[in-house]
């Protein structure tokens, strides 16, 4: 059909029809990041946490490609290096401890198709090492100074915890008022669960 995205499907997701990808935050970011990155791209996992994002970009971007992951923790660092031996995928990826609003020190000059946020804590450890609103819109102005015609970054936007409202206001503030002809930005709420529910949110460079 002219105008749809062609989506790839790979051995990690099982079909819609017999899963529950509509209702976990994870498993519909996963669904896009499997449409949308190939193999040979540069992207980016901002926050890399446990390491589930980092090991499914290193498995789509294949051998020729890299993945920059960053954390301000050597416990989530430790746990996604571990994923990622396990995986055997380590040298398709390049792990620093750091803030990400300063990834622009650690990327390449070139330019970047993909990047991932998963804002909040790291699940089982210390709740005060929680993603910020400055460095998080920060980190977002810069990745989005690297996206590549095409590229997405999407980010997954945590409302429950303290200080969780002011960091996705922060963030929502900041992307819409980006540039409707160069960017698409898209937002991804359930409307009917119990809870918080995260949000989604994506931004699209139109190619
Ligand atoms: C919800 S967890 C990420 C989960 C991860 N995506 C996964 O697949 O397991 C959020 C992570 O953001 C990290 N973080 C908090 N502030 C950060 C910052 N300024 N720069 C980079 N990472 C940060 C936390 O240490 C935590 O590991």
């Amino acid at each position: 059909m002219p105008g749809c995205i062609p989506l790839r499907r790979t051995q990690s997701l099982p079909t819609d029809h017999q899963s529950d990808v509509f209702s976990k935050a994870t498993s519909i970011v996963h669904h896009w990041l499997s449409a949308h990155v190939n193999h040979g791209d540069y992207v980016v996992d901002a926050t890399c946490g446990n390491g589930y994002d980092t090991v499914l970009l290193a498995e789509l971007v294949g051998e020729s490609g890299r993945v920059v992951a960053v954390d301000i923790q050597e416990a989530a660092l430790a746990r996604t290096r571990d994923r990622l031996v396990e995986a055997g995928l380590l040298a398709r990826v390049s792990l620093k401890r750091m803030s990400h609003e300063h990834i622009l020190d650690v990327l390449d000059p070139e330019e970047i198709q993909c990047a991932v946020f998963n804002l909040g804590y790291l699940p089982g450890a210390d709740k005060r090492l929680v993603t910020a609103p400055n460095a998080t819109v920060a980190a977002h102005e810069h990745l989005l100074s690297r996206l590549g015609p095409g590229g997405v970054i999407i980010s997954t936007v945590y409302t429950g915890h303290a200080g969780g409202k002011e960091e996705a206001e922060a963030l929502y503030v900041w992307a819409t008022g980006l540039d409707g002809k160069q960017f698409a930005v898209a937002r991804h709420e359930w409307v009917n669960l119990d809870g918080e529910p995260p949000h989604i949110l994506i931004i699209h460079r139109r190619p």
